[in-house]
């Protein structure tokens, strides 16, 4: 596997742009004594993201960046490295990170994504599902690469369309498998 552990705790950097829920269930994983990681800086692009309160409540270092160009993208790094960061979390992160950045963390960055992919990359994925009456969406962990929701796939899980789901009952449905699959999917790439 591409991290080592070791006896240490790898350090891990949480991107997001909103509500901040899969990175509240990352903090409380990484909280657990025998968690793999610590969480030691949540990056967004957007100042308003209310998930930026969970680094208040939980005194962890958070960043603000506008991740317009490869200026703002070189700062960011460099902050990474600052604080010996060695695997980056994308919870509902809305950016799109240039090929530059995803080389300088080469397997390293992480994305979850509401859906089973390869099934629906990019947005309004359970619109999607069920305008298709698919019998399942789910969620789905992968590494990060150059194409869009397109890397190397971790672990998913499955959740059931009923007829009665709207977009916004599965959205919630799947929400919840998604703070159980982040967590499991960083445990199964450590252990590789
Ligand atoms: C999640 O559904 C995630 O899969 C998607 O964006 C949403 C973010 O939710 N990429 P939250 O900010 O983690 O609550």
């Amino acid at each position: 596997m591409v991290l080592s552990t070791g006896s240490n705790k790898i350090k891990t950097a949480v991107f997001i742009s909103g509500r901040g829920s899969n990175l509240n269930s990352l903090i409380k994983f990484s909280k657990l004594k025998n968690s793999p990681i610590t969480i030691d800086m949540i990056i967004s692009n957007n100042p308003k993201s209310k998930g930026l309160e969970y680094g208040k409540i939980h005194k962890i270092k958070k960043k603000v960046f506008d991740f317009k160009n490869t200026l703002s993208e070189k700062k960011i790094l460099k902050e990474l490295e600052k604080n010996n960061i060695n695997l980056i979390c994308l919870a509902g992160f809305m950016k799109i990170l240039s090929l530059n950045f995803i080389k300088n963390f080469k397997g390293k960055i992480l994305n979850i994504h509401p859906s089973l992919l390869p099934k629906y990359k990019g947005l309004n994925t359970h619109e999607k599902a069920i305008k298709n009456k698919d019998k399942y969406s789910g969620c789905t962990v992968h590494f990060v690469n150059s194409r869009l929701d397109s890397g190397k796939i971790i672990n998913q899980k499955k959740v059931k369309i009923n007829k009665f789901d709207t977009p916004k009952t599965l959205a919630k449905k799947i929400l919840i498998q998604e703070h159980k699959l982040y967590p499991e999917a960083i445990t199964k790439i450590l252990s590789l």
